[in-house]
């Protein structure tokens, strides 16, 4: 037991660093005073541009990453989570590192770092560090959502449209690759990427009314 609340508290504190905000800070921009004002990748390639951009990309998609492939595997005590988690080792490690990464995304939206440091429990929207811990779990159908935000992107140029109908795409990539090609994925998968549409919407409903009232902002606008 206790090695799961160590890991599920560790997992939430990596994912809870805004680095957003502490690569805004460094360059002396409060990224929630600009465009969107999300503590993200998206608003900060926006305001502060493509490096920096990419930047708070790659690690809010490492925390995810991380908190999967590595969080989940330590042990406590000598506990392991896994060994906790059932007896079917395989299925008990994809509980392990289906409920790490949980605890990242929701640490990077609702973050503890951000109250202490920046001001305010508002992280960002989740997609980034949602799209790495689901990277560690089941690529295929996060590559398939990737094509799917690709294309919608460059349809649209909306990030947040491409960041919704990428999470919606992937229960359906799942029947799909279920139903199709025999893919099996443990339950945690299915119930976290069944799971995950539903709460990017929630982390998107200010951008569901901007794309409805049409006054959602395109990548590559001028940042406000
Ligand atoms: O991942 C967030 C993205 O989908 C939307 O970001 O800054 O346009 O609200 P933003």
């Amino acid at each position: 037991m206790l090695s799961l609340l160590v890991i599920l508290a560790a997992s939430y504190l990596l994912g809870a660093v805004p680095f957003s905000l502490v690569v805004g800070r460094m360059m002396g921009v409060d990224l929630r005073r600009h465009g969107s004002g999300n503590a993200g990748a998206t608003n900060a390639l926006r305001v502060l541009g493509k490096g920096p951009g990419l930047l708070v990309f790659l690690l809010d998609f490492g925390k995810g990453l991380a908190a999967v492939a590595l969080l989940s595997q330590i042990r406590v005590g000598g506990e392991s989570l896994v060994g906790l988690l059932g007896s079917r080792p395989e299925l008990a490690a994809a509980w392990a590192a289906t409920l790490a990464g949980t605890a990242a995304m929701v640490g990077h939206v609702v973050t503890v770092w951000g109250r202490l440091f920046f001001g305010s429990w508002k992280g960002g929207k989740g997609v980034a560090t949602g799209a790495g811990m689901l990277t560690g779990l089941a690529p295929l159908p996060v590559g398939l959502a990737l094509l799917v935000f690709v294309g919608v992107l460059a349809a649209t140029r909306y990030v947040s449209l491409g960041s919704i109908l990428a999470a919606l795409s992937l229960p359906l990539s799942l029947l799909a690759l279920h139903f199709g090609f025999g893919w099996e994925s443990p339950p945690p998968v299915w119930i976290f990427a069944t799971v995950v549409p539903a709460f990017i919407l929630w982390t998107h409903r200010a951008n569901v009314r901007r794309l409805l009232d049409g006054t959602e902002s395109r990548i590559g606008s001028k940042a406000g």
